[in-house]
């Protein structure tokens, strides 16, 4: 077992990467939270997989069950606003608590939920997709979508504590574990030079799920976002790192309507897209190419839905937060391990970016000249 703090003052909290403790959860819930009341967000695909546990925990710590759509799509406020009425239907109070028990979604969800439930309520993650262990349920930022931005209406909101365990990502589609390692991958571009080499050097046994390797990879990720978090919780500065390739992600997503390119896949994408812009504004140096370019395309490339338009993408990145006073700023390479935020990009050099990697396909840092999928 592996325990993280995120270190927040009295706001701090322990991060536990464990395998196959599932069962002593709820005896953790019950140290930190003595006889409160709790309610347990999950989706139906989860609350389906992992109806016995559910149960297990549920004859100990007696909760209500939430249990809400599947997908992106419904991370919405109506969504929401389901969970606050379940949290009303079962007479929460401000002591009482709340579990969100699977990936990136419903912890955003139940973590907003619990944000502005009588103005914030605790509440505890349980991340069950790779995604979500190596950063969605660390740091804080709880939200949901809105048709014309990703994330767009959300609150900081720190978790007590959050308890990762390996033996759910067993069940795991293949396609959402690749989309975890795009998000353990991006580490390696803003968390220094030892990650960096350490995910370049196990690249492959990561991606295929090597028990011990994932374990430190999970642990080294987390290090990470919460060395960031810790020094700046509210994004005034470094933290925006942990946003690498994700301007360009979320603009993808939103394209899609939140449907057929899934977050992870968004991401590998995106980080193509900001190695490409970190090379035509030699913000990374050429001699870095080849070890960015090998890094990431050990990722399988996933397919896009249908060819994207680079001026709605262009359009749709100035709802991204990073965005300021009409500006959009950038998050790029710079050396192995080191990322930068960049303002003051020309739109031309933009549309180039996705003009070649997104549509035609024939990016120099991909350094292909083949259309990929
Ligand atoms: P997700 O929550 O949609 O989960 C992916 C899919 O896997 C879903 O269908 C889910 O039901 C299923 N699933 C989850 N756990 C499973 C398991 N153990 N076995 C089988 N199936 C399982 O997506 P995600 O990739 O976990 O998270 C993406 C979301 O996280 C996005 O909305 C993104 O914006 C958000 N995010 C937030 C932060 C943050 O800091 N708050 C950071 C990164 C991403
Ligand atoms: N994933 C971005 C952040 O937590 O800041």
């Amino acid at each position: 077992m592996n325990k993280i703090t995120v270190g927040l003052e009295e706001r701090s909290y322990p991060v536990f990467i464990t395998e196959k403790m599932v069962t002593t959860f709820p005896c953790s819930f019950k140290e930190l939270f003595n006889k409160k009341k709790c309610v347990l967000v999950t989706n139906s695909t989860i609350a389906k997989l992992y109806s016995k546990v559910i149960a297990a925990w549920q004859q100990e710590l007696n909760f209500a069950l939430h249990v809400m759509s599947d997908g992106e799509k419904h991370k919405t406020v109506k969504t929401w606003n389901e969970v606050i009425d379940t949290f009303i239907a079962h007479q929460l109070d401000r002591s009482d608590y709340v579990i969100a028990l699977g990936g990136g979604v419903v912890g955003d969800i139940a973590g907003f939920a619990a944000a502005a439930y009588m103005r914030g309520i605790d509440y505890v993650q349980v991340p069950t997709t790779l995604l979500a262990m190596v950063d969605s349920s660390v740091g804080g930022k709880t939200a949901v979508d809105h048709p014309r931005g990703k994330n767009l209406i959300g609150a900081f909101h720190q978790p007590r504590g959050v308890w990762a365990d390996l033996s759910f990502l067993e069940t795991l589609p293949k396609r959402e574990f690749i989309g975890g390692c795009a998000e353990l991958f991006k580490y390696g571009f803003i968390g220094g030079q030892e990650i960096f080499s350490f995910i370049k050097n196990n690249s492959q046994k990561l991606i295929d799920g090597e028990a011990d390797v994932l374990m430190e990879g999970i642990k080294k990720s987390v290090e990470t976002k919460a060395r960031i978090v810790g020094e700046d919780e509210k994004e005034a500065g470094n933290r925006a790192l942990l946003n690498f390739g994700h301007t360009f992600a979320h603009a993808l997503e939103q394209f899609y309507g939140f449907e057929g390119l899934i977050h992870g896949e968004a991401l590998i994408w995106g980080m193509l897209c900001a190695c490409e812009l970190g090379s035509r504004n030699m913000t990374m140096l050429s001699t870095h190419k080849a070890e960015y370019r090998k890094l990431l395309c050990q990722l399988p490339l996933p397919a896009l839905p249908y060819e994207p338009e680079p001026h709605l993408l262009y359009r749709a990145m100035f709802a991204d937060k990073k965005a300021s006073g009409g500006k959009l700023r950038f998050v790029l390479p710079s050396v192995p391990g080191k990322a930068v935020v960049v303002k003051d990009v020309s739109e031309k050099r933009v549309m180039d970016t996705l003009e070649s990697v997104l549509v035609k396909k024939t990016s120099a840092f991909l350094n292909r000249s083949q259309p990929l999928s």
